[in-house]
């Protein structure tokens, strides 16, 4: 039998909750901090998991990373009770000639690599999607992008576990202080998303905030309803999506700013979500708002995520940019492996926190 060990993880989003649920599903006695766990990031989140129309030339690892982990997504989800996980896939709208030649692009390199995403044309679009604006120039049908409801898994994800709501204040390889207590044990995972390089000075330039405004919209009685699949679009440059939920919600997002750890919902950022989706599913603008939201990525350097040991022995598990939600499940195989003594899942070791050394001495 392998050994159990204690694990204090620190940060209670998707990422974090993720590891605590699975290493105490596998034994290991778990302490999860935050002072507001389930909230942050994987709140506001669309619940995309879409490696491939997140992709882009030069982010292969991403691409592979975030593939490995979206073939967990089905087993994860079912062991949640289903989270809401949409099969329906991803179509990907074009608004202007500019946009288009975006697309292409994208189409290009998706081919390119091996990856599945056929063109449509506009008429192909709408006969997909019906409530697609007949003006769109063209776009992609991605079949293997998936979603998932963010606030069901994260209901479901902390459900077994009972936090500690305090800060941190201070971590090591096998302490974490907060501002009640000093817990010890044999791992210390930090998942502290944004706030990750404020804890430790690995990480100080390597994790930075990037903020993301979402807003959610109802269908009403007298509305089209919203579309089957989730459908992104570069409105004029600007990318959106919409990604619908059970019961008639929709949700649009999302903004992508450098603003540091500001987290207020700006009139603008409400204005050019709804204007762009206006444009390519025009019924939206009949639909309640009924919240607007804004959360902090966890950007890195290379819009890779840090998975693995930082020098003095911390587990790092933040980072994941854009794919906190789709890369919460290899994330916590990372951690289980880790534990087990065994070599990480495929596709994790390119996110070693061992490049930013690497990196330092070039
Ligand atoms: N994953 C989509 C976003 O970060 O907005």
């Amino acid at each position: 039998m392998k050994r159990k060990h204690q694990v204090t993880v620190v940060g209670g989003g998707v990422v974090g909750l993720a590891v605590a649920w699975r290493a105490q599903a596998r034994g290991h006695e778990v302490t999860l901090v935050d002072p507001r766990p389930a909230r942050g990031a994987s709140w506001v989140a669309g619940g995309m998991l879409a490696p491939v129309t997140e992709a882009w030339p030069g982010e292969e690892e991403v691409l592979t990373l975030g593939e490995e982990s979206l073939r967990r997504w089905p087993q994860f989800a079912e062991d949640l009770g289903g989270c809401g996980l949409s099969e329906k896939g991803t179509l990907v709208a074009a608004l202007d000639s500019a946009d288009l030649g975006v697309l292409d692009q994208l189409a290009a390199y998706l081919h390119s690599a091996g990856r599945e995403a056929e063109k449509l044309t506009s008429r192909q679009l709408k006969r997909r999607e019906p409530g697609l604006a007949g003006s769109l120039r063209g776009g992609l049908a991605v079949p293997g992008d998936l979603s998932v409801d963010n606030r069901a898994l994260l209901d479901a994800l902390r459900k077994p576990l009972d936090p500690i709501r305090e800060e941190v204040v201070e971590l090591g390889p096998e302490t974490v202080r907060t501002t009640g207590r000093t817990l010890r044990g044999d791992l210390v995972v930090l998942a502290a998303g944004a706030w990750s390089a404020r804890l430790h000075p690995a990480l100080e330039h390597a994790v930075r905030p990037l903020k993301g405004e979402i807003l959610r919209l109802r269908a009403r009685r007298t509305t089209l309803g919203p579309p089957a699949h989730t459908v992104r679009a570069y409105a004029e440059g600007r990318p959106i999506y919409l990604v619908p939920r059970a019961g008639g919600e929709l949700v649009l997002g999302a903004t992508q700013y450098e603003a540091g750890f500001d987290e207020v919902v700006t009139a603008r950022g409400v204005r050019e979500l709804l204007e762009g989706a206006e444009r390519v599913f025009p019924a939206i603008a009949e639909y309640e708002l009924a919240e607007t939201a804004a959360g902090l990525r966890a950007a890195s350097v290379d819009n890779l995520p840090f998975i693995g040991r930082l020098p003095d022995g911390v587990f790092a598990a933040t980072g994941h940019h854009r794919n906190g939600l789709l890369m919460a499940p290899i994330t916590a195989d990372a951690v289980l492996a880790a534990l087990d003594g065994t070599p990480p899942p495929p596709g994790v070791a390119a996110a070693d926190p061992a490049r930013l050394r690497e990196k330092e001495s070039v």
